[in-house]
């Protein structure tokens, strides 16, 4: 398939870049820098051995995804575009809404008109908020999230859920991610947060080789077997092969589909720094902080409809989370450099 991906420059997008290339798909990436990197796009070509098409533009601008899609015709687009700081959104709310889902809409609208069909959009499994139980299956209710950045998830499935009423010859996966972490086995493309990084892995990554000094643990007072919070931790490389996989079903099976990507395991941030000191041999120092408002205390996946449908499964441990992220981390240091 001819498969336009989103903000492929960016984590997620850059690894999906290369799986898709591996399984025999072209691929052209759209992405406007915000949170990306050519040089992403170029190593993730290169890793499998092919070449990414890129254009730089902004989903904001409708002449700009005409202009990209002038670059098709395209039969697939993977939608990884967006905001995605949970802190961020909820002091910028307005900046979430207008860019997650305007960008959304602007790129279903000109799909409908192109005539492209199929779209696998990046959902979270933050739609189920609090979760009703664990391990979280596609029937667990979804739930109002607790920050802007989750609720753009939620409208968006909603939107698309529409969309695909109004346009039964439409094709949409909704692919739920539990935690994204790690990086390709090479160590050439990775995670590259700017700043201070949010979620747990960039962070310890960052302490391991000294870029910061200690890891602060936040909260251990939570109702779990060590008192932090568990998650369910999955292997990028994984996650980027559950794209290919969505996309081939849907050229078979059309419709609306709905997975959740996980391992069906889930570790707690203890759990997590012991398995980095494990993979690596480096010791991660950290202290013990007040609970981060918004966090739950337990989620992971049960990830047994997307292996029946879809033949895919997580593979990789947290111990290969952990070494391929230092891996990468200790190769770029300071994360992509400037092109
Ligand atoms: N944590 C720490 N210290 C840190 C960073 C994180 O203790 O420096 C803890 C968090 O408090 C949490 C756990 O590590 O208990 C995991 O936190 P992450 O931020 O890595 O992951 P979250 O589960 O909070 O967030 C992820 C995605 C979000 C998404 C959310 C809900 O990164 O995009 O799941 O689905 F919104």
């Amino acid at each position: 398939m001819r498969v336009l991906l989103t903000g492929g420059a960016g984590y997620i997008g850059s690894h999906t870049a290369t799986e898709l290339l591996n399984a025999g798909h072209d691929v052209t990436v759209v992405d406007n820098l915000a949170n990306g990197s050519r040089v992403a796009v170029r190593r993730a070509g290169r890793l499998a051995n092919g070449v990414v098409a890129f254009h730089e533009d902004d989903l904001l601008d409708t002449r700009g995804i005409e202009r990209t899609f002038e670059a098709g015709p395209f039969d697939a687009v993977v939608h990884f575009a967006g905001l995605k700081a949970v802190g961020e959104s909820v002091a910028e709310p307005l900046r979430y809404y207008r860019i997650n889902l305007t960008s959304t809409m602007n790129l279903v609208e000109t799909m409908l008109a192109q005539g492209v069909r199929h779209l696998v959009f990046s959902s979270s499994a933050t739609v189920y908020g609090d979760p009703e139980r664990v391990p979280i299956d596609e029937t667990c209710a979804v739930h109002d999230a607790s920050n802007p950045y989750g609720r753009t998830k939620l409208f968006l499935e909603r939107i698309l859920e529409d969309v695909v009423r109004a346009h039964p010859d439409m094709n949409v996966a909704r692919l739920r991610y539990f935690n994204p972490a790690g990086a390709h086995p090479s160590g050439d493309i990775g995670e590259d947060p700017s700043g201070i990084p949010n979620n747990l892995l960039p962070y310890v990554t960052q302490v391991a080789v000294g870029r910061r000094e200690i890891l602060t643990v936040n909260g251990d007072d939570y109702p779990t077997p060590d008192g932090t919070c568990i998650r369910d931790y999955l292997h990028v490389t994984d996650l980027a092969r559950g794209h290919v996989a969505a996309l081939e079903k849907l050229a078979t099976h059309p419709g609306l589909v709905t997975y959740n990507l996980g391992t069906g395991r889930g570790q707690s941030v203890y759990e997590v720094i012991r398995a980095y000191e494990r993979a690596t041999g480096v010791e991660i120092p950290f202290r013990v902080g007040p609970r981060r408002a918004g966090d739950i205390p337990t989620s992971y996946t049960d990830p047994s409809l997307a292996e029946a449908e879809l033949g895919w499964r997580a593979e990789k441990t947290i111990e290969d989370i952990c070494r391929y992220a230092h891996e990468w981390q200790t190769r770029n240091p300071t994360g992509y450099p400037e092109d």
